[in-house]
């Protein structure tokens, strides 16, 4: 794939966008869509497609107006990716990145131009306007417990509470929830915040919105499209997607998938006996276009989740979620050397068979069983790799440096300390998370994590890239993980509700009402940019009001 650009330059305006225009043609998902893409008001280079494809990717195909697809020539954009990791230097980048509408704003006297007056007509917030001009129902709801009770209906009870369920009690879970009842906006009248700017730079690339997709595993479970809708939606919204170590599809199916959107992958880290596979995956994910590494600290050892062990539902050992190591030609070659140290006989492997026929106690489980035989045996020996209960420690990350160039993120990070060890050992980011409740239950809520890590003068100082996740489900909670020192959030549950929901269109759904309802929130907070929320903007109840 080759860059290229028709007609890039200026023309016409055509009403939707306010100044500069660039027809390019830009694949997004498997499909090629012509789009219109508005000026970049700042200093950026107005040439550089990867600038106006990451900046404003979630008007491509997603908005009122924007052509159908026409072409199916493919243009890489993946060119002015940043290159060789080096200390510090992405924290620096974000640094001096400046926001676009900020800087326009930012001259803003009182008697702005009329654009400034006009809202918008592409902004997130469009889709709500979208959702009024329809006249009828839209087939999904906006509402994220309906997303959860689709889900609910769309598929088998012990794949959705695979998705839907928590470690041990449940009470982190629902202290991630309640904890978002604690902090309260503040907001400001009469501020100019008719044109807004919900862009974000991290590890010097600027990214549409402070929305990502967080990594989750085993997507086939709830939806057959599994990661590829998924990319697919992600690209066509503009939203980052990280792929999980645990996916249904390979690395490159999810790389093709995702087109020009930008990707991240995160890694469950192999034992150490197994570093040509860490290597191996690193590799495949730096080829195929993932530029940030998120390794996932908390899930060395799979948490104690009753609704789980209940159904003894794990779709692992039937070979879901095996398919980015299934694909590994590393894996391969250790799976095949493990195999040829198989010394039982045929009468032995058949006695071995014949006991694992058993443990079900029903014909239909028996059938499973024997129908998956072969890759349960390969599902085991995956998951002994990646989910070995071997942990790893602090000094470790400094091997993972040797292997991988670009942004390392640390996620699981709960404590001010942990931050601390980050910062020491040079890492570019954390994602201030507690796995959404499913790994130790007890734990801290993870927006009261945040509030302590994001007050801390050493992290606000160092440049570390703060994320946050666990618990986001509507607009005003992105808003209040930015203001307590978060600079983008993952959204987990809700797109996945959304993939079992209507695979790629639902996953777009959610996404979409997420942005509009940022997009909204900000607007009704008061606030022109993301870049101007702060923790003042937060207050801390004590206790939860009554109503
Ligand atoms: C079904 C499911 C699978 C997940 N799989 C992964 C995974 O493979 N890797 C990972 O780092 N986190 C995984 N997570 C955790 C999410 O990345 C994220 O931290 C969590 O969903 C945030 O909580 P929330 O869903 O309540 O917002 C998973 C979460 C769920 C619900």
């Amino acid at each position: 794939m080759g860059p290229a650009a028709a007609g890039a330059g200026r023309v016409a305006m055509d009403g939707r966008f306010p100044a500069t225009c660039a027809l390019v043609k830009v694949p997004c998902c498997t499909r090629q869509v012509l789009c219109r893409l508005p000026a970049i008001t700042d200093d950026r280079d107005p040439n550089d497609l990867t600038t106006y494809v990451h900046t404003y990717g979630p008007r491509l195909g997603s908005t009122p107006g924007v052509p159908p697809p026409r072409d199916s020539s493919a243009l890489d954009l993946r060119h002015s990716m940043p290159g060789p990791r080096q200390q510090h230097s992405y924290r620096e980048r974000e640094a001096t990145m400046a926001s676009p509408v900020s800087k326009a704003s930012a001259n803003y006297t009182g008697t702005a131009t009329a654009t400034a007056h006009e809202p918008d007509p592409a902004a997130p917030v469009a889709y709500q306007r979208q959702l009024y001009a329809a006249l009828r129902p839209p087939t999904y709801s906006t509402q994220p417990t309906q997303w959860e009770a689709a889900a609910r209906a769309a598929v088998p009870l012990p794949n959705f509470l695979y998705t839907h369920g928590a470690a041990g009690s449940g009470e982190t879970h629902a202290a991630n929830r309640a904890a978002f009842a604690r902090f309260r906006l503040r907001p400001s009248m009469l501020v100019q915040a008719t044109r807004r700017d919900l862009s974000v730079v991290l590890f010097g690339r600027r990214y549409a919105s402070p929305l990502i997709a967080a990594p989750i595993g085993v997507q086939e479970t709830m939806h057959a499209d599994a990661e590829e809708a998924t990319a697919r939606a992600c690209c066509a919204v503009g939203v980052p997607m990280i792929l999980s170590t645990a996916a249904t599809r390979s690395i490159e199916q999810v790389a093709a998938a995702s087109g020009v959107g930008p990707r991240w992958f995160q890694l469950y880290w192999p034992k150490p006996q197994a570093e040509d596979l860490t290597v191996s995956l690193l590799r495949r994910a730096k080829t195929a276009g993932f530029d940030v590494l998120v390794v996932t600290l908390d899930t060395f050892l799979i948490g104690w989740r009753p609704s789980d062990l209940d159904e003894s539902y794990l779709p692992f050992l039937y070979g879901q979620g095996c398919q980015v190591g299934f694909s590994d030609p590393v894996f391969q070659r250790m799976y095949a050397a493990e195999q040829a140290k198989d010394t039982r006989t045929v009468a032995e492997k058949l006695a071995d068979l014949w006991q694992l026929l058993k443990r079900p106690g029903t014909l239909g489980g028996a059938a499973k069983v024997l129908t998956h035989a072969a890759v349960i045996q390969k599902s085991l020996f995956f998951t002994s790799l990646v989910a070995s209960g071997n942990y790893r420690d602090w000094n470790d990350l400094y091997t993972l440096r040797k292997y991988w160039d670009g942004p390392i993120v640390l996620k699981g990070i709960q404590t001010v300390e942990d931050a601390h060890r980050a910062i020491e050992h040079g890492i570019d980011g954390i994602v201030v998370s507690n796995h959404g409740g499913r790994q130790l239950d007890g734990a801290v809520a993870s927006l009261d994590a945040l509030a302590e890590i994001g007050a801390d003068d050493r992290v606000k100082t160092s440049g570390l890239t703060v994320l946050f996740d666990s618990g986001i489900r509507t607009g005003s909670d992105v808003l209040k993980a930015l203001a307590l020192g978060a600079k983008a959030v993952l959204v987990g549950r809700p797109y996945i509700y959304g993939l079992a929901m209507g695979g790629e269109e639902g996953v777009k759904h959610v996404l979409n009402c997420m942005l509009a309802d940022t997009d909204n929130s900000l607007a009704n907070l008061g606030k022109r940019s993301t870049a101007d929320i702060g923790r003042h903007d937060v207050r801390v109840l004590q206790q939860v009001s009554k109503l």
